[in-house]
């Protein structure tokens, strides 16, 4: 008999960028899981601080803000010493805060491209081994402990949008985490990725504003949910998922199963 199989009860998680959008959609999924303890991260304190503070009134579980920028090595020690000051013992990190730019490839600048490989590739990485320590300690064969990272179905198929820097970040996060995988899963550390399509947030305006004209190109008709993040973050969090190493799941309602180049994707 299967008990508990997407239970996360007790668990201690840190999720980046849990201030808004899909962070926030996992930080309150996992609550909703019983985790113990989500800690979130953002830059601006003030967000960060009231998303802390409506979740933990939603769920028995604490949501903990720890608003600190984690696109410079300094910042990501300051984030890393914290967890460790406050717990010996880390279950799950999410790495989701990233950042995205759009320019004509003609007029394409540096800043958009140090920007975003930063935050999307090379912060994840870092941070990942700034607590490879707690991540160790709370992992077993019974119990991994797990790193999820979030990518984009722009990392798979090629986006008609002229966002170089951000396709090749998302690309190149898919093929870390399957190359971290294959060293932390040695410590019984499982490393993921969800590869989101459309969900509502600051970064994706266009599914937040125009949700209809979005689903369009879903094959699914419409726009990813909070439940549908929620569940797949719970899903790889949970001991459901335990035997997924590597792999990224696509979350896009079979965006990236649609063919590419036909009438009505945006290529147009
Ligand atoms: N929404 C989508 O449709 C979609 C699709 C595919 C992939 N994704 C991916 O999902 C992840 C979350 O995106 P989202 O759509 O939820 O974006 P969002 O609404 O812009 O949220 C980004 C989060 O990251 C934080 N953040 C940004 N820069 C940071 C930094 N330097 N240090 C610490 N925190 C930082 C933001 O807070 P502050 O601004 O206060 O720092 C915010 O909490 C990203 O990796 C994105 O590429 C999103």
């Amino acid at each position: 008999m299967f008990t508990n199989l997407f239970s996360l009860d007790g668990r201690i998680a840190l999720v980046t960028g849990g201030s808004r959008g899909i962070g926030k959609m996992i930080a309150a999924g996992f609550l909703s899981q019983g985790a113990a303890k989500v800690y979130i991260t953002a830059r601006k304190a003030g967000p960060c601080d009231a998303t802390a503070k409506e979740l933990s009134a939603q769920y028995p579980g604490e949501c903990i803000a720890l608003p600190i920028d984690i696109s410079t090595m300094n910042g990501i020690e300051m984030l890393a010493a914290e967890i460790k000051k406050r717990e010996p013992r880390l279950d799950i990190l999410v790495n989701n805060a990233g950042a995205a730019w759009g320019a004509d490839f003609d007029e394409f600048p540096e800043s958009g491209w140090d920007k975003v490989m930063t935050l999307n590739v090379k912060t994840p990485f870092f941070l990942t081994k700034a607590l490879a320590g707690p991540l160790r300690a709370a992992a077993s064969a019974d119990k991994p402990a797990k790193v999820i990272n979030i990518a984009s179905i722009d990392g798979i198929f090629v986006n008609p949008m002229e966002t170089y820097s951000y396709a090749a970040s998302k690309s190149g996060l898919i093929h870390l985490t399957r190359r971290m995988a294959v060293k932390l899963i040695r410590d019984h550390v499982v490393v993921t990725a969800i590869a989101p399509g459309p969900f509502q947030s600051d970064m994706n305006k266009a599914a937040r504003d125009n949700a209809d004209q979005v689903a369009t190109r879903v094959p699914a008709g419409r726009i990813g949910t909070d439940e549908d993040m929620a569940g797949a973050a719970i899903y790889l969090a949970s001991r459901a998922g335990d035997y997924v190493v590597g792999a990224t799941i696509a979350v896009d309602g079979g965006i990236v199963y649609a063919n590419p180049g036909i009438k009505g994707d945006g290529w147009d």
